[in-house]
């Protein structure tokens, strides 16, 4: 739709403006787009007026401006969601993992990030009457904590055939921030060849994190995160699929406990997620997941538990 057009096509944007843009890694519509006048103003060099008409021109050429709530709720109705397996957890979900967000899981090691990101990928390929969406699965690796193994158990606990379930597993290992943002590009393509009903990035932060240590380069990983998310945020909604990111937090017991806006990526990550879960350890093999401020479900607290054949109630 309006993937090749360019910079320049924006009214007010120049050459030199493009190349500055460029090279401070804004090469779309949308990065301008939802860019602040002051960013812009800084990076691009322009006046602070200047640069509220070109954010405003680049909006027009997205058209993201407003719709009628009709056609938000048309758009909802095709909603779908995706069961955790755990029926107190699709309760606190409101049913399950929905799809047009991004679901953020976040909570310290151990706490089942991972373990839910590989039931899920399974889930998803259950046909509609089982809670999935009978479709495939993006899964982008960054610590390397995909295990094919773990989904063989799952995938035979729910009857389905493990080559298969493997097979309709789209994997690949992010090995730094920059390539990570790459494969979320490059799910794009695999989405149209594809019949894709989820995209996870587990972890969504590791590589941020590590990429970006200093103070100074607080700004660019925030940015570069806004991006990323961007990016899976368009596919949720032009794929009508449910993207879940995770994240974790340190239960530092100097920071608030397990305050989200601690963890890396604070804010952008919690403003670009429509659904956020906390998760945290309690006895043994159970886990506990809150719904965090959801603009439309009441907060509510679910008990399930990790076993061999995969997420169950607790
Ligand atoms: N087959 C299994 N049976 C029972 N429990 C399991 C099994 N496999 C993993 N677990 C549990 O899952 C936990 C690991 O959870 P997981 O790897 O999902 O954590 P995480 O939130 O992704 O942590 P991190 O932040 O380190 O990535 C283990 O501590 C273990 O308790
Ligand atoms: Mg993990």
């Amino acid at each position: 739709m309006t993937d090749d057009v360019e910079l320049e096509d924006i009214k007010g944007v120049g050459g030199k403006t493009a190349q500055k843009l460029r090279e401070s890694g804004y090469d779309d519509l949308m990065s301008i787009a939802t860019m602040s006048s002051g960013e812009l103003a800084e990076i691009a060099d322009l006046g602070n007026k200047k640069s509220q008409s070109v954010i405003t021109e680049a909006r027009k050429l997205l058209d993201i401006g407003f719709e009628t709530g009709k056609e938000r709720h048309e758009q909802r109705k095709e909603m779908k969601r995706i069961t955790t397996s755990s029926d107190n957890f699709d309760e606190v979900l409101g049913g399950g993992v929905e799809t047009q967000a991004i679901t953020e899981f976040y909570g310290e090691f151990g706490s089942a990030k991972t373990q839910l990101s590989h039931q899920l990928s399974v889930n998803v390929q259950l046909p509609e009457e089982d809670g999935g969406l009978g479709r495939q699965a993006i899964y982008i690796d960054t610590e390397d904590t995909f295990i094919p193994d773990r989904i063989e158990q799952m995938a035979e606990a729910k009857g389905l055939d493990v080559d298969e379930t493997l097979s309709n597993i789209h994997v690949a290992r992010a090995f730094n921030s920059d390539h990570q943002m790459l494969l979320a590009d490059q799910a794009q393509e695999i989405c149209q060849q594809n019949d894709i009903g989820l995209i996870i990035v587990d972890s969504l932060t590791a590589q941020f994190r590590s990429d970006y240590v200093g103070r100074g380069e607080l700004a660019p990983r925030q940015q570069k995160l806004n991006k990323h998310m961007n990016t899976l945020l368009r596919l949720a909604n032009s794929h009508n699929l449910a993207v879940i990111v995770t994240n974790q937090v340190m239960s530092n017991p100097d920071q608030m406990f397990g305050d989200p806006t601690k963890a890396i990526g604070g804010h952008i990550v919690a403003h670009n997620s429509a659904v956020r879960l906390y998760l945290r350890k309690s006895k043994k093999d159970t886990r506990i997941a809150r719904l965090v401020d959801s603009p439309y479900m009441p907060e509510g607290e679910a008990v399930f538990k990790v076993k061999d054949e995969g997420i169950i109630d607790g």
